[in-house]
């Protein structure tokens, strides 16, 4: 069975990029593969974070987790900061990464641009992230399209560890969605949807309620074309809109455009906004049972567990094979 491991920051309220890019897919995942899926809170410190904030977003997160169909019987589910071999072996692939390779993230150059005060993490993020996925042998990282930059540089990070000191780490691979990959803003198409635009109008939030996901979807700009196609190129917001419809409806893109060809903009948002609100509803009551349960904690002790198991067993290799500690 392959490993699958993945995180999600706990920055806030999750985004229905981040429901349709990766955590409908981890749900999928984890009936036939062996998964491991953290809370990286230790990434989210990387820009300010108020303390008692975050403690709130991490047990969120959780719930969230647990209410999309995360199965703590099938996969483990845990806190990154809850295992202290991430920051140790993060800090060993800081010394394996050159400045110039992190200096090249996009991710780190959208983050910093313009900012006089950008912590010396947000530009070793990436090893810290290559740790994450080293520690446990993983084959195969499913996330949403902006994360490929990141993969790229763990595989590197990876290769250049085994071929200097000794062949320990798992080479893994990145696995993108074909639709949803990159779930667009709904007011600017051409940005990615995230929880970090100022105007709220332009994403879903997983939380928000029925009338404020029909309001925000009927408000999401078009073309003035009056047809449903996709097209990625010349109709990008309607592209976005019907790919968000086929991950909630399960209907294909083409059944789609058929089912709307005589079909106004009027019709077709409608219909869009009742698709999200179906996928996002149930979630929505089970993550309410979820966060007032005291499962929760339970949860999250035996999953922390279970990852410092395989966990430290990696970092000890690795502290081997580059020399660390003494010899026992
Ligand atoms: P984060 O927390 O920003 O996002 C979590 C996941 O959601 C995906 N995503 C999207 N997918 C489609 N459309 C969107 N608009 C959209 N916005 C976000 C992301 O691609 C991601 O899969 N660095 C990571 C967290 C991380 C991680 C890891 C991931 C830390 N260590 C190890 C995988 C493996 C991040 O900031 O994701």
């Amino acid at each position: 069975m392959k490993t699958i491991f993945s995180g999600i920051q706990p920055s806030g309220t999750l985004t229905l990029g981040n429901y349709l890019g990766a955590m409908k897919h981890f749900v999928e995942l984890q009936n036939d593969h062996h998964c491991y899926f953290c809370i990286v809170d230790e990434h989210a410190i990387t820009v300010p974070q108020d303390p008692v904030q975050l403690r709130k977003n991490i047990k969120n997160l959780a719930a969230l987790y647990l209410a999309a169909g995360i199965d703590p019987n099938k996969s483990t589910l845990f806190i990154q900061s809850e295992v202290a071999a991430h920051t140790q072996l993060g800090w060993m692939m800081q010394c394996v990464a050159y400045i110039g390779e992190l200096e090249r993230m996009t991710q780190f150059k959208d983050k910093s641009d313009g900012k006089d005060a950008v912590s010396s993490a947000l530009l070793t993020y990436p090893p810290l992230m290559a740790a994450d996925i080293l520690l446990y042998n993983t084959d195969i990282v499913p996330v949403g399209e902006d994360q490929k930059q990141h993969l790229e540089l763990t595989r590197d990070l990876a290769e250049r560890f085994n071929k200097k000191f000794n062949d320990i780490f798992t080479i893994p691979e990145v696995r993108i969605p074909k639709v949803g990959a990159r779930i667009m803003s709904l007011n600017d198409p051409t940005k990615k949807m995230s929880k970090s635009n100022p105007n709220a109008k332009s994403y879903i939030s997983m939380l928000d309620d029925e009338n404020t996901i029909m309001k925000k979807i009927k408000s999401a700009v078009t073309d003035s074309e009056g047809v449903v196609k996709y097209d990625k190129e010349n109709k990008p917001a309607i592209s976005n809109l019907l790919s968000i419809h086929s991950l909630c409806s399960g209907k294909s893109i083409e059944q789609l455009e058929s089912e709307f060809a005589k079909l106004g903009y009027g019709d077709f948002k409608q219909a869009v906004g009742e698709a999200v609100v179906k996928t996002l509803k149930p979630i929505q009551e089970r993550y309410h049972e979820m966060i007032s349960s005291t499962e929760l904690d339970d949860i999250l002790d035996l999953g922390a567990e279970k990852a410092n198991l395989i966990a430290s067993k990696t970092l000890a290799k690795a502290k081997r094979a580059m020399g660390l500690g003494r010899k026992r």
